[in-house]
């Protein structure tokens, strides 16, 4: 009878399947009502009482194991069909995944930060929120001066007056003030104006600054940097400079590229000139140098600022400066193949 037991106690541990119905003919098999523990407890009844406390203990064990064994076996089934439920088939191809794109006003800027950067330029940043000094009056607008009315103000508090920055010359400041020259830096950033919106303009949009400062900085030196600058981005290598005023620059200029009639388009967007404006620009006010402590009697600089919108509108064709800002899916996702 031990060595009966024995064996059924290593069939019952050798046991494997995940088929229920496997499972219910083993259950049936041990334990039931005709099963082999009932009639090995049958037996039991004719065992020598002398080993009856042996023999008992082994068939109680016998028992436990097969019930054991069963649960074990329920459960990891129900395990594997649940997780069924949840991955599915597991050996059906995977499904593809949703790449997302990058928004095209971020592919230009870096496309900007890129060309800058190969002529020894780096990106310096500031805060959004601004007071007074660092984006009018040390920028030459002190109070009162018209040209404040240049770029409608988000105020956020008065006197002192703070301010939603109205353009990312006020990083430049802040950059001045806190390095000695040589200073070769781009300042890309959020800028925001009082406006009404329309396809052409919004409230909110994004700017590129740049700021050179040293020793005999030149007006050609702009020149050349800026015909740099539209050749790499744009590939056209013809440029004008218009008399313009800002009243941080001085002479300041309005920068056009020659962008071609060759096509309709041309002839929309350059309303039949073929010439573009894309940027103003000029050498920088002594006076905005001796404000952020710049000895302007030893150094001279330029500065040139653009809206990345407006060139993102230009590359792209795209009508309406709102699609920017309206994270429609079936716009961003054109820029997938974009970097
Ligand atoms: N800050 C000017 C603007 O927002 C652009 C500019 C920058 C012009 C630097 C000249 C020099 O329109």
């Amino acid at each position: 009878m031990k060595q009966k037991i024995n064996d059924h106690l290593n069939d019952i541990q050798d046991f494997r399947t995940d088929s229920s119905e496997q499972i219910e003919a083993f259950r049936i098999k041990y334990l039931g009502s005709k099963g082999i523990l009932k009639q090995l407890f049958e037996a039991f009844k004719e065992v020598e009482p002398s080993l009856k406390k042996e023999i008992g203990q082994s068939l109680n064990h016998l028992r436990n194991s097969a019930t054991d064994k069963i649960n074990e076996l329920k459960g990891s089934l129900e395990q594997k069909q649940s997780d069924k439920k949840v991955y599915g088939d597991l050996s059906r191809p995977g499904e593809s995944v949703q790449l997302g794109a990058r928004h095209p006003i971020s592919i230009v800027k870096n496309q900007i930060i890129e060309v800058f950067s190969r002529i020894g330029f780096n990106v310096s940043e500031g805060p959004e929120i601004e007071d007074d000094w660092h984006n009018f009056t040390a920028l030459n607008l002190p109070e009162y001066h018209p040209a404040r009315d240049m770029q409608d103000t988000f105020f956020i508090e008065k006197d002192p007056d703070i301010l939603l920055r109205t353009h990312t010359s006020s990083v430049q400041v802040r950059y001045m003030e806190n390095h000695k020259p040589p200073i070769r830096t781009i300042s890309p950033g959020r800028v925001f104006r009082n406006e009404d919106i329309s396809a052409r303009a919004h409230c909110i949009f994004h700017q590129v600054e740049g700021l050179y400062i040293d020793t005999d900085v030149s007006f050609a030196d702009l020149k050349q940097t800026l015909l740099y600058f539209t050749k790499e981005m744009f590939g056209k290598s013809k440029i004008r400079l218009r008399p313009s005023y800002f009243p941080f620059t001085e002479p300041s200029a309005e920068v056009d590229i020659y962008w071609g009639l060759e096509t309709e388009i041309d002839y929309k967007i350059t309303k039949g000139t073929g010439w573009l404006e894309i940027m103003g620009c000029g050498m920088v006010d002594p006076n905005v140098l001796k404000n952020a402590n710049i000895d302007p009697e030893i150094y001279t600089g330029y500065a040139f600022g653009m809206g990345i919108e407006r060139i993102a509108m230009l590359l792209y064709q795209i009508p309406d400066i709102r699609m920017f800002y309206e994270n429609d899916v079936r716009f961003l996702e054109q820029f997938k193949s974009v970097v």
